[in-house]
Parts: C-alpha cells; sequence; structure tokens
C-alpha cells in the first residue's frame, strides 16, 4: 500500500467515528507542497471543527491522540488555524524504499480490484489526414491505457474509428466527379484528402451563399437598432440614462460580432469566388451539399457501387493512419469504427421506441432529456442516424462483450453536450452499473494563441509535425554530443536518438499540460534542455545511467542488493521521499483521468536527483556504506524515470 493510503487507512476509522461523510475529510490528507510543513498534510481539523462547533486545534489535538502513527511518524506537529503536519520516520522511509531495488515493478502493488476499462480515443476520422488536434486524444488515451495496465487493470482500448460518416459521401462525389487518375495511382490517400477538401470547400461555399443575404439582413437590423437605441440614449434624462447606455453597449458588441462574423464569411466566400477554376467548378456544382449527402444515404443504404468505392478507400486510409501509431508506438485492442455497429442502428431507434424513452418530433427521433432543452436526435426526419446513434449501439456492444466497470471517452471538450446527453440517456437504457467518463480536453493553439494552422490556414499535418520534431531533436542531440570533450555517437545513434527525443517531446508538451486547458505547440519550448519537457528528462536519465557506466555493472547490482538508505542529508531525504511517491502519484493520475500528475512527478523527480547529485558525491562519496546507498538512491531514479516515461508512452536513450 502507498504511504498516502497508509495514512488515510489510519486516519479512517478515527474520522468515521466523528463524521458521518469520511471520504471528503480523507481527500484533506495530502502530500506537503514545501518541506516546512512536513511530507503529508492533514487538513481535515477545520472543516470538522466547524461541524462538531470545536476549535479546529482541539480537533486535531483528539485527532493525533486517537491515530496510531508511531511506527510512520515523527511526533505529528499542529500548525496555524489547525493543520496538522506529519514528518515520516527515516528508517521507515528507507524500509518502504529498499524492496522496489530488486523488484522490476518498483515494489509497487497492483490495485487490489481489478476493473475492466474500455478507453475510447484517438478515433480519427479516416477520409481526412490526422492533424495536430487527434495528437491530444491519442496520446492522452494511450496514457491513461498504460497506466491503468501497470496497475493491473484489464484495459481494452478501441479506436472508435469515423470510418462512416459524411465525409465519405464527400470523397465519393470528389472520386466520381474531379480525380486525378495519377495522382490516385501515386498517393491515394493524399488524392483523396484534396478531394475531401475540394469538395468539402465547395459545400462550405454554397450552404455559405445562401446564409449570406439573411446574414446582411441581420446585420442591417442590428445597425437600425443600435440608432435607434442611440437617439433614446440622447433624449433619455439622468434616471434613466445608466439604463439606456448599458443596453447600447449590448447592441453595439453585438453588432461588433456579427459583423465579424459577416466578414469572415464574406473572405471566405472570396475564397472561392475569386478564384477562377473554383469557382467555375461551383457553378458546375450547383447542388453538391445535396448530392454529397445522398452519396452517403447510398452508401448507408448498401448500394452496390457506393460499397465498392469505400472498400477501395478504407483500407488505403486505415494504412495511412496506422502509419503515424507505429511510429508513436500507439497500439489498440480493438479498431471496430463507426461502420461496424451500422447494421445495429434501426434496432437501437426501435428499443428506444418501444420502451418510450424517444418520440417522433417533426418528423425526427427525438430522446428528450430533464437537463437539455434540445433533444437527443437519434433518427433524422429523411431516416439517417446519427453520431449519437452510432454511440449508443457501441455501448451496447461493449456492455455485452467486456462488461466493463467504467467507459473512457478520451474526446476534444467540445463534444461535451454530446456526452452528456449520451450518457444520461444510455443509463436509462442499458441499466447497468458503469461509470462513464467524457475525458475532455482543450485546443492546440499556435503561437498566435489560436487554434494551430498553417499560414495558408490549412491545419497543419501531423506527420509534418512529426519530422519537423524529429529534425530539430537531432539538431540539439548533434549541438550537445559535439560540445562533449570527446562526441560519443555516429550518425547512425545520433539519429536514433532524435526519433525517441523528437516523437518524446511531441508526448510530453500534450500530457504536461492540464489536460482541460489549452496549449500553445512550440517545438523549440518543448525540445529545450532545460524545464519541464521530456528533453530534460531524458537528459536526466542519461545522466544518472553515466553513473553507472561510470561505476561498472557490479555497482549497480551491489546497489540492488542494498538494504539501508542513509539519508542524512536533506537532498538525500528529499529525493527518497519522491521516489517513493512514484505508487500514490500513478493512483492519483487516475482520480480524475491527468496525465499531468505524473509529468509533474517525473519533473520534479529530475529536479530533486539534480539537487542530490550536486551535493552528494556517488562515485566519491567518503564511505563505501554511504557510496552503496547513494548509488542505490541513482538507481531508484534512473528505473524510476524509465517507467514513469514508459507510461507516458516515452521512450529514454543511454546517452544524449
Ligand atoms: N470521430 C470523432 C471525431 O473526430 C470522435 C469520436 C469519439 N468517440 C466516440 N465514441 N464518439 O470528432
Amino acid at each position: 500500500m502507498n504511504t498516502l493510503s497508509l495514512l488515510r487507512d489510519r486516519f479512517g476509522p478515527v474520522l468515521s467515528s466523528l463524521a458521518d461523510e469520511v471520504s471528503p475529510l480523507l481527500e484533506m490528507i495530502r502530500p506537503s507542497q514545501d518541506v516546512k510543513f512536513g511530507d503529508y498534510q492533514v487538513n481535515c481539523a477545520m472543516p470538522l471543527g466547524k461541524q462538531l462547533g470545536l476549535p479546529p486545534r482541539e480537533v486535531a489535538e483528539r485527532l493525533i491522540a486517537a491515530v496510531d502513527l508511531a511506527d510512520v511518524c515523527e511526533k505529528p506537529q499542529i500548525a496555524g488555524p489547525g493543520f496538522i503536519n506529519l514528518r515520516l520516520k527515516d528508517d521507515w522511509l528507507s524500509s518502504r524504499l529498499a524492496p522496489g531495488l530488486s523488484d522490476a515493478r518498483l515494489g509497487i502493488e497492483t490495485s487490489p480490484t481489478r476493473k475492466v476499462v474500455v478507453i475510447d480515443y484517438s478515433s480519427p476520422n479516416v477520409a481526412k489526414p490526422m492533424h495536430v488536434g487527434h495528437i491530444r486524444s491519442t496520446v492522452i488515451g494511450d496514457c491513461l491505457a498504460r497506466v491503468l495496465r501497470f496497475l493491473g487493470h484489464q484495459v481494452i482500448g478501441d479506436n472508435h474509428l469515423g470510418d462512416w460518416g459524411t465525409q465519405f459521401g464527400m470523397i465519393i462525389y470528389g472520386y466520381k466527379h474531379f480525380v486525378d487518375a495519377d495522382a490516385y495511382q501515386q498517393n491515394p490517400v493524399m488524392e483523396l484528402s484534396r478531394l475531401y477538401q475540394r469538395v468539402n470547400r465547395l459545400c462550405e461555399f454554397h450552404a455559405g451563399n445562401a446564409r449570406f443575404p439573411e446574414q446582411n439582413r441581420k446585420l442591417d437590423r442590428l445597425q437600425q437598432q443600435v440608432d435607434d437605441q442611440s437617439q433614446i440614449c440622447l433624449e433619455a434624462d439622468a434616471k434613466q440614462k445608466k439604463k439606456v447606455e448599458k443596453s447600447l453597449r449590448k447592441l453595439q458588441s453585438q453588432l461588433t460580432q456579427v459583423k465579424k462574423d459577416r466578414d469572415a464569411l464574406r473572405s471566405q466566400l472570396a475564397q472561392v469566388s475569386t478564384d477562377p477554376k473554383l469557382s467555375k467548378l461551383a457553378e458546375e456544382h450547383p447542388k453538391i451539399g445535396e448530392a454529397v449527402l445522398e452519396e452517403t444515404v447510398r452508401l448507408h443504404a448498401g448500394d452496390e457501387h457506393s460499397l465498392a468505392l469505400w472498400n477501395e478507400f478504407l483500407p488505403k486510409c486505415r494504412q495511412e493512419i496506422q502509419r503515424i501509431y507505429e511510429r508513436l508506438d500507439i497500439h489498440f485492442d480493438v479498431e471496430y469504427g463507426e461502420s461496424f455497429y451500422h447494421q445495429q442502428l434501426a434496432n437501437v431507434v426501435k428499443q428506444f421506441l418501444t420502451s418510450g424513452l424517444a418520440r417522433e418530433s417533426e418528423g425526427a427521433i427525438c430522446v428528450f432529456l430533464e437537463d437539455w432543452d434540445a433533444p437527443m436526435i437519434i433518427r433524422k426526419k429523411d431516416g439517417a442516424f446519427l453520431y449519437a446513434t452510432t454511440d449508443l449501439a457501441t455501448i451496447r456492444y461493449r456492455m455485452e462483450t467486456w462488461n466493463p466497470d467504467a467507459m473512457l471517452y478520451v474526446v476534444d471538450h467540445r463534444q461535451s453536450e454530446h456526452f452528456g446527453k449520451l450518457f444520461t440517456a444510455a443509463r436509462k437504457w442499458i441499466h447497468e452499473d458503469v461509470q462513464f467518463c467524457h475525458v475532455g480536453f482543450g485546443t492546440v493553439l499556435g503561437r498566435d494563441g489560436r487554434p494551430y494552422r498553417t499560414r495558408s490556414g490549412d491545419t497543419v499535418g501531423l506527420e509534418n509535425l512529426l519530422d519537423e520534431a524529429v529534425a530539430k531533436a537531432h539538431t540539439v542531440v548533434a549541438d550537445n554530443d559535439q560540445r562533449k570533450p570527446e562526441p560519443e555517437m555516429d550518425e547512425e545513434e545520433r539519429m536514433q536518438v532524435a526519433r525517441v527525443v523528437g516523437h518524446g517531446a511531441i508526448k510530453y508538451a500534450d500530457l504536461s499540460h492540464n489536460r482541460t486547458s489549452d496549449y500553445e505547440f512550440d517545438t523549440d519550448k518543448m525540445l529545450a534542455l532545460e524545464g519541464n519537457t521530456a528533453t530534460y528528462l531524458q537528459y536526466s536519465y542519461a545522466r544518472v545511467q553515466s553513473i553507472f557506466r561510470r561505476a561498472g555493472m557490479d555497482a549497480r547490482r551491489e546497489a540492488q542488493t542494498s538494504r539501508v538508505f542513509e539519508l542524512s542529508h536533506p537532498a538525500e531525504r528529499a529525493l527518497a521521499l519522491q521516489l517513493l511517491r512514484f505508487g500514490e502519484t500513478l493512483e492519483e493520475v487516475l482520480v480524475d483521468y491527468r496525465p499531468n500528475q505524473l509529468t509533474d512527478y517525473l519533473f520534479k523527480l529530475a529536479q530533486l536527483f539534480s539537487v542530490f547529485f550536486e551535493h552528494c558525491p556517488v562515485l566519491k562519496a567518503e564511505r563505501d556504506a554511504l557510496r552503496e546507498s547513494r548509488l542505490a538512491l541513482s538507481d531508484l531514479t534512473s528505473r524510476t524515470m524509465k517507467q514513469g516515461l514508459s507510461l507516458l508512452g516515452i521512450g529514454v536513450v543511454e546517452r544524449m
């Protein structure tokens, strides 16, 4: 059991004798942020004092008196209004750390309750090339799968590919009308993606054109309202002034927004209308929007020719995506994709209707849910099924196949409404005890603070970004090697290291940001040798490895059999404590599915090692026992780093 759980276990019975709801109180037992406050802090005396009507310090006294911690901690200290600061005994720390030395799992036990968890992640729409936005779901999902597995849970990683949606209507239409046969021969996926983009653009052009007059009328109406309101302002007496000015300001800001939207639309339309070739195409395909929908309907209805095209395109699209997964060392257990569920959708709708969970409204089949104004539509007026229908079928399939304890959806937070509705509807439908969780995340931004795009306005292909990161990593690695008195690597090794460093940098930059925030994609920053980057961690790892290269393998084996740590220097003790926290950090990652808990941990570990290394000579330690203890700390550090990075899906190198 990890230290945090152990402390919570000890406090549990005492707290439950004082309060009804114990778990929020137990959560207030936490690692301290600062050594000043000990190693762990118990902060629940304050809320408990309020509940019991007692001074918190008195509650703290009672807690300390009742909990037996003598084997684990020094005498607990009460600070401020009633904080309890706990400092682990050095002996205890040392004895808890030692088993990790001879254990490949670093002494970390698997979870006592083994859960079955489905993780739905990556899940790109396959007809389009993968772009920078796909990195988030892919690496966050992969990291959660790795951590869950390491802790002994059964994970089913499912790549819920978008392989059946309207985008296929687009490429089928594009293929029929615009294909460049030679280009398709040479690089089918590139050509399909060009077709997709062209058709999408033409569809957007016509849809935009149709919207434009209304947009203009809206603008005129608002302008008129602003003019009227300005007049009212001029005439208003002192008493009313504030109020009418406020509504004028509101109208003005609405006007600005509508103007912005109108201008954006105008320039989007101009991109087509000022391009002779595109505008000619737009003229020749005035009904492209409807035609694309018809293509999709034909495909879904099982039309032979459409299916033949789909069967021709799909493997090529999947191959393309697969290449990226291989580069990034991403593996799924299943990849059913939306098409897999197609046959089941009619039945889902039927069940929703017969059980009274859905009803017809304006021709569509809708599920009305208390917490949302708009219903969840599961069949459109024209008979087409939707994203939500497929997701419902998927849930049922997963329940029947794996009966999981939890289903995690690692998907952009912009889909939170969809998942909110989906989970609510699914619960009413399947009546199973399963935890649904939308593990949402923010947007990847460019340096301008807007969603990452190239200058031409396209989102950037993921593969180009990986190439760029590897190329930059190569420069970093080669520079670093050249600065050594004797460069150590040949070109092949530099290239191999650059791949590990480049891919690691991209993954780490993503994982180290709180998943719910947006973050800026900057390959220079993510490859910095200093700071919270994979590069810094990989470099630190290589540095620890170099100690063992100098000391010899025997020293490592010897260190791994040592049983006691000497922790007299604060830097030694701080490092030891951090090492001991690895297990509880992994549990922490799973509380709210936040990989940045692990990156923060590893970064701090590397920093503490660096302080230790500066103050505590290892190979030149003054006594043998001390040398052995320090070698043992170094061994644990390097193996914890390697294991931790591997749980992030990131590799290490022996030197860089
Ligand atoms: N293909 C979808 C998209 O690109 C994401 C799918 C997420 N998973 C799911 N079961 N809905 O937006």
